[in-house]
């Protein structure tokens, strides 16, 4: 299908008249080139799964089956959601857990409304802007066991952020779930208890930290086999973790905030100088927001607001991404690329500067995600020219770690539910609390930790999202979903990768909307990614072709591979009621759908 045109009307209404001639070379490409797995043996129909009775897609298929298990009992979105939840807290916990937070976007069929629940990290009320900083300005020397820790943001107790997993998914499923918690959380705890075998990413992601996952006695007894790290096919057993759990299944989320639990995790802290004490844990509160909410193309994107930077940027960015018929475009060409590309350096920009905490600094929701906003941003916009970042805002965005999961849910009923959760960076804080199995975050790195610095991406930090006790750190999680004009939903998805999550959301709902792609072709499509600062522009392996990339080149883009742009588990739904289900192929998810389905009275 050829569905490019040299003599594109489009580009006068954006670019002005000269900009016609940059979409020739793009007629020749093949529409997409699929991102290829190098690492995994499955096919693509391994990511695929279609059906009418619900759907449930996670990063790995131990969480989709609890998922589906629930659906199969009769139980709701959020019993699937939560299940799935608990159980991707055993088998990803390079990527979250009991020790982190997140966010849960949920949709209501019968009230057709959407409802968000943030249960994600706050700092401790001992937190302070200068925590991290010594009198010279310099991160602060943290020993633990006679050994330096180097990044005490990233790495050690000093890290943690008083956690809300728990409570979130418990207070959650009692308020919207059907079957009783124990039901819920019975794979989590059978899976820890039992074990299962470890994956290449996750042996590998061992690998990675094993000096500092070395360096906690509680990590080394989970994570560590004869003194030596876990390899892929051994077994992960959690005895602790799955003893957490059970507590969690008996008394809910008591245990873990004001109980054994809860002390055992301040033991921990104590024992390597953090912060968090029984107050923090005592007074952590799940924050119920309303979405922030756009239109595109004729189709309503109800994405997470702050204290998340994802759904404003988002739909920043759709806006003036709407302002060109991009079915016109190829999304392998240099124009849409050229012009992605000057869209996301503008919504980062404005990230660093207007982006933090709702409760604790103002942020302009409704100015950011207004049309008229994006028509006078994108007005800036030269067709032949990337923009240097340096001309652009003032101060720096905040930069998240590549780990985080994510999980999309639908069931019969047409109830949705979108969850994306994290520990921060690989293992969080790599301090698993002794006698509970739970890895601790790191989430205090999401907030500015040294004002004028960067972080472990080599990114500068914004004053907005400075450290305050009891502050939420910014993230840029961004569970989302899109609805139809009858307010039905027919797209469900997110992404771990840190501010990969928003460049790699929107790309799948452009691919979905605009290019008319299958959801299987959206989500594996190759995609680009830019952040502002750094002023490069990342490609996954494939996502032009060498004319393409001269061009880009020509424009003044500074090009720069990456392995991948974010992780999507999306479910999309046909009009006839048919759920189509997707995992990412960039990582080891699976998507599953209910055999059959028990009636519950
Ligand atoms: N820690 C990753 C995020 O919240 O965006």
């Amino acid at each position: 299908m050829r569905i490019f045109f040299k003599t594109s009307k489009i580009f006068p209404l954006l670019f002005g008249v000269t900009a016609c001639v940059t979409a020739a070379g793009d007629a020749n490409l093949p529409l997409f080139k699929s991102y290829s797995n190098k690492n995994s043996q499955r096919v693509a129909s391994d990511y695929h799964a279609q059906g009418t009775d619900g759907m449930v897609v996670a990063a790995h298929p131990l969480a989709t089956a609890a998922g589906v298990a629930m659906l199969e009992k009769g139980g709701n979105a959020i019993d699937a959601a939560v299940a799935a939840s608990f159980v991707i807290s055993v088998v990803r916990p390079q990527s979250t857990g009991l020790g982190g937070g997140g966010f849960l976007l949920y949709h209501d069929k019968e009230q057709k409304r959407q409802r968000i629940f943030d249960f994600r990290e706050r700092a401790p009320i001992k937190a302070s802007s200068s925590m991290f900083i010594d009198e010279q300005g310099n991160y602060k020397k943290i020993m633990f066991n006679g050994q330096l820790v180097k990044d005490p943001a990233i790495v050690g107790h000093l890290s943690v952020a008083v956690p809300g997993l728990v409570k979130g998914l418990v207070e959650t499923h009692r308020e919207l779930g059907k079957l009783d918690l124990r039901i819920v959380i019975a794979p989590a705890i059978e899976i820890a208890a039992k074990g299962f075998p470890v994956y290449l990413a996750l042996a590998r992601e061992i690998k990675d930290r094993e000096q500092w996952l070395r360096l906690y006695p509680g990590s080394r007894k989970v994570f560590f086999l004869d003194g030596k790290p876990l390899e892929a096919g051994q077994t992960l057993v959690q005895d602790d973790l799955a003893k957490t759990l059970q507590l969690i299944a008996a008394h809910g989320h008591r245990d873990f905030y004001e109980g054994d639990t809860s002390r055992k995790l301040i033991a921990e802290i104590k024992r390597g100088n953090g912060l968090i004490d029984a107050t923090d844990l005592r007074g952590y509160r799940v924050i119920e927001r309303v979405p922030v909410s756009g239109y595109y193309r004729g189709h309503r994107v109800v994405s997470m607001p702050p204290p998340s930077s994802g759904g404003v940027h988002i739909i920043e960015m759709l806006n003036m991404l709407e302002q060109n018929d991009l079915s016109k475009l190829h999304p392998r060409g240099a124009t849409y690329l050229h012009y992605l590309t000057e869209v996301m350096r503008r919504a980062f920009a404005d990230r660093a500067k207007e982006m933090g905490d709702p409760d604790f600094v103002d942020v302009p929701v409704h100015r950011l995600t207004s049309k008229a906003y994006a028509q006078k941003v994108s007005a800036s916009i030269d067709p032949e020219r990337a923009t240097p970042s340096s001309s652009i805002g003032l101060s720096a965005p905040t930069g998240e770690s590549p780990s985080t999961t994510h999980i999309s849910v639908m069931d019969r009923w047409g109830n949705a539910a979108a969850t994306t959760q994290t520990v921060n960076y690989s293992f969080g804080s790599c301090v698993v609390a002794e006698g509970t199995g739970v890895v601790l975050n790191d989430e205090m790195d999401d907030f500015t930790t040294k004002p004028g610095g960067s972080n472990a991406f080599g990114l500068v930090t914004g004053t907005k999202n400075n450290i305050a006790p009891k502050k939420t750190p910014l993230s840029s999680m961004s569970p989302t979903m899109v609805l139809n004009k009858e307010g039905r939903v027919e797209l469900i998805l997110g992404s771990p990768g840190g501010p990969r999550i928003i460049t790699a959301v929107l790309q799948a709902i452009v691919n979905v909307i605009d290019f008319k792609m299958e959801l299987l072709d959206a989500v594996h499509a190759t995609r680009v990614h830019h952040q502002w600062m750094p002023d490069t522009l990342r490609f996954e392996d494939g996502a032009f072709d060498n004319d393409s990339k001269k061009r880009l080149v020509d424009m003044g883009h500074k090009l720069s591979p990456i392995e991948s742009v974010g992780d999507v588990q999306a479910i999309q739904r046909e009009q006839s009621g048919l759920m189509h289900g997707v995992s990412d192929v960039r990582s080891d998810g699976k998507p599953g759908t209910p055999a059959h389905v028990k009636e519950l009275k």
